[in-house]
């Protein structure tokens, strides 16, 4: 008998169930469990029909990633899946949870399928750079039809049980998955039901076979956000061989492209990717057994652009905030946004009609601090000053429930001097969103010294709860997102002094695959901010100044770094800017040189990793993992390429140590200087996940 998957039998109906904590994903264990109960199913002549079934959370999550570039073990999946097609006895899966991946290929390869109302299915390969690789590409389009296929194997979200019933995926949808599986495995006896195989089964592919373009519409439109990644084309193609080849043909195009994709490195990123984001959500240094506190409610401070984003994310998550805005006028405008946002979002169909009006329900706007009483966690999101900031933490010093974790969204400011102003610092941290709140992922949740790990624990687990991806960071200017992102615009900047055009660099980051240049950033952010600061504190900086003073201060007055048409956030080249940046260059009386893209592309990506080497030595961050899902999350850093960290292992820390101290001479800047751990790290011949592995055998 197998330690993780068991044989029983209630009557004729032999349970094989799967118990494989925490997914049940299929790991050589589980393959070759599921492989001798359904033989021993099969060979006793007391069983009539065999059902399929997992303990536990969740059905089969997939396959076991952690195995993935090992060497394979036997028995392969196919064989597995084989097994329970070929069964002369019908065979029926019984899911719950999410049957992902592997986990529906071994449903798809069963007769039948029945799910609970709650489970989800689902083909997510290509989130990890993969496609199905155990027939889910042949049998799921003969399942659904092809452009359902298409939609789930190349988007790879999955679709909930009633879809599933709508769509043909499951027969049925039961109370309970053992009863229900087995109630179900008796009608089929009882009503000597065929036994459907899918792979021959090709009635719902006649209409894509006779008109191609209802495959090449799904394709087209669900790869249309698809820019520098192979897995969705890739997974495509598979789907087009089960419409133009015979079965088994498409299950061998799509074990080759699975093959391939596997062993590429853009696969490898995305699994690192996978194992970061559930990295970044262990914290590091807290006592193990530590409980996070129980937020019922949640109050949110200022109702501008982060609160009401924060706010929305809450009541998406059906969790009641309380917005408290100093004023009725302030509030009403914070509302609204919310409320047309949410409009906006069901117009497109993206969530249901009543969805605007339950989730509005559920945010109570409010004028006054002291409606912060009934918080369990209150998140600061006002003017960023400190005095302000101080002012606000005072009150709810006051006001707050004791317990109540008191966040704020500081960008930059010390959350310690925050902590100081209540007199209860071991329940004040940063919660820090990114913007707009309501869509991006990324919370850095921000460690004060005195921040209690109990509060911390809370931070984390609501983070998540309302689908954010938390990182743990420290106190320092920008944390960790933000100020690594400042030594990319120094250098942006520079780089316009020496030559380059704004339209040039940013063609280079967008190329890497950024989603967006520094100065078209700039140009949405607003440039007028860092000139008022600037004003302030004394410092020049003079091709932006002189864009302010030209009243160029980006997308909201219709031109910055780029001009704008009305209506459209388009950045589009301006020999106005040329020549603005040319007469600022000769009155400073600098020379313009050749730039190449090479040289910018370094020198954007490689001053931020050396920030990310001083944040580890500091420790800010606890694993260079950790700062890789900051910028996949929070900076939409192209996920094919893992994160800032991982990208340089890939390319080599000397290589990356040796330019930097080529371009600190050539461009006559110490800061440039690699930090004291890269140049260890590349003088060892190391890599920074070499550190991450380090720190885990401590
Ligand atoms: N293999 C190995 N480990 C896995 C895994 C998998 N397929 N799926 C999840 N895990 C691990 C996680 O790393 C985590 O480990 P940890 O506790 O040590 O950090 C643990 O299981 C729990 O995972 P989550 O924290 O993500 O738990 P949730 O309850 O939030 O989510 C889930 C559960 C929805 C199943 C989510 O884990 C998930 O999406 N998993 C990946 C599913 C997937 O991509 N499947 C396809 C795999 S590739 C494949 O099947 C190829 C095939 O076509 C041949
Ligand atoms: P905002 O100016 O849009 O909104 C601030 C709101 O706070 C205003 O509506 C104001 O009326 C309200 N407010 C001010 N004092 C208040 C008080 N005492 N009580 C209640 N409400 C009060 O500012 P934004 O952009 O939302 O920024 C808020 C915070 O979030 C800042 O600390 C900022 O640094 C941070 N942040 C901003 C990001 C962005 O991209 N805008 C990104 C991440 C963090």
């Amino acid at each position: 008998m197998s330690e993780v998957v068991k044989l029983e039998r209630h009557d004729e109906i032999a349970i094989v169930t799967v118990d494989s904590p925490p997914v049940n994903a299929l790991s050589a264990a589980v393959r070759r469990g599921i492989h001798e109960c359904v033989k021993n199913a099969i060979a006793d002549p007391a069983v009539k029909a065999i059902v399929l079934t997992c303990a536990g959370r969740t059905f089969i999550a997939g396959a076991d990633i952690t195995e993935f570039g090992k060497p394979p073990q036997p028995p392969g999946l196919a064989e597995v899946i084989s097994e329970l097609e070929n069964s002369p006895k019908p065979t029926i899966a019984a899911i719950h949870g999410t049957a992902l991946g592997g986990g529906l290929e071994v449903a798809l390869g069963c007769h039948f399928r029945v799910a609970v109302k709650e489970a989800k299915l689902g083909l997510p390969e290509v989130k990890l750079g993969l496609l199905p690789g155990a027939g889910g590409t042949q049998r799921l389009p003969r399942a659904v039809g092809p452009e359902l296929a298409v939609k789930m194997i190349v988007g790879g979200d999955p679709i909930s049980a009633s879809e599933a019933l709508k769509q043909g995926l499951i027969e049925e949808i039961v109370e309970d998955r053992v009863q229900g599986g087995i109630a179900f495995a008796k009608k089929v006896l009882a009503e000597k039901r065929l036994l459907r195989k899918l792979r021959d089964d090709d009635s719902k592919l006649k209409a894509a076979k006779a008109d191609r373009s209802i495959f090449t519409n799904a394709v087209q439109a669900m790869t249309k956000k698809a820019r520098g990644l192979e897995a969705p084309f890739a997974a495509a193609d598979a789907v087009g061989a089960a419409i133009d080849l015979p079965f088994d043909e498409g299950l061998k195009k799509e074990r080759e492209g699975f093959l391939k994709l596997m062993n590429g490195d853009q696969s490898k990123a995305q699994r690192y990717a996978f194992f970061s984001e559930r990295e970044a959500a262990k914290i590091a240094g807290v006592p193990e057994g530590t409980k996070p506190r129980n937020v019922a409610r949640v109050a949110i401070i200022g109702a501008g652009t982060m609160g009401g984003g924060i706010a929305m994310s809450f009541a998406n998550a059906g969790i009641p905030v309380t917005l408290i805005e100093t004023g009725e006028e302030q509030l009403k405008r914070g509302m609204g946004v919310m409320q047309k946002n949410y409009e906006a979002t069901a117009a497109r169909g993206g969530i249901p009609a009543d969805a605007p009006a339950k989730r509005m329900g559920l945010i109570t706007g409010v004028v006054g601090l002291e409606n912060v009483k009934d918080a369990d966690l209150v998140i600061e999101a006002v003017f960023e000053t400190m005095a302000i900031k101080k002012e606000v933490f005072t009150a709810l010093d006051k006001y707050a429930k004791p317990g109540a974790v008191l966040a704020s969204n500081t960008s930059y400011l010390n959350i310690d001097e925050i902590a100081k102003s209540t007199g209860r610092p071991q329940d004040v941290l940063g919660m820090h969103f990114f913007s707009p709140a309501n869509v991006m992922k990324l919370c850095e949740i921000v460690r004060a010294d005195k921040t209690a790990p109990d509060a911390l624990t809370t931070a984390v687990a609501i983070a998540r709860k309302i689908a954010k991806v938390p990182a743990v960071v420290g106190v320092c200017d920008g944390f960790v997102g933000n100020r690594m992102l400042a030594q990319r615009g120094k250098q942006a900047e520079k780089l316009l002094f020496e030559g380059a055009l704004p339209q040039q660099v940013d063609a280079v980051v967008t190329k890497f695959g950024m989603p967006m240049g520094p100065f078209a950033m700039g140009d949405l952010a607003g440039l007028d901010i860092g000139w008022r600061s600037r004003k302030d504190r004394g410092i020049k900086s003079e091709i932006a100044d002189a864009l302010c003073e030209a009243g160029r201060f980006g997308q909201k007055t219709g031109k910055g770094y780029y001009k704008y048409e009305a209506g459209s956030r388009a950045p589009m080249p301006d020999p106005e800017v040329e020549k603005l940046i040319d007469e600022t260059l000769q009155r400073l009386g600098r020379k313009k040189r050749v730039v190449s893209d090479d040289e910018i592309l370094e020198r954007m990506m490689y001053p931020m990793i050396n920030e990310g080497a001083r944040i580890l030595e500091e420790k800010i961050a606890a694993r260079p993992s950790d700062i890789d899902v900051i910028w996949l999350y929070g900076y939409g850093w192209p996920i094919y390429r893992g994160g800032p960290m991982f990208y340089a292992d890939q390319v080599g820390l000397k290589h990356i140590a040796d330019r930097l101290s080529f371009y600190a001479k050539e461009t006559n800047d110490p800061s440039l200087e690699p930090a004291p751990l890269l140049k260890r790290l590349a003088a060892e011949g190391k890599t920074f996940a070499s550190l991450a592995a380090a720190n885990k055998a401590a």
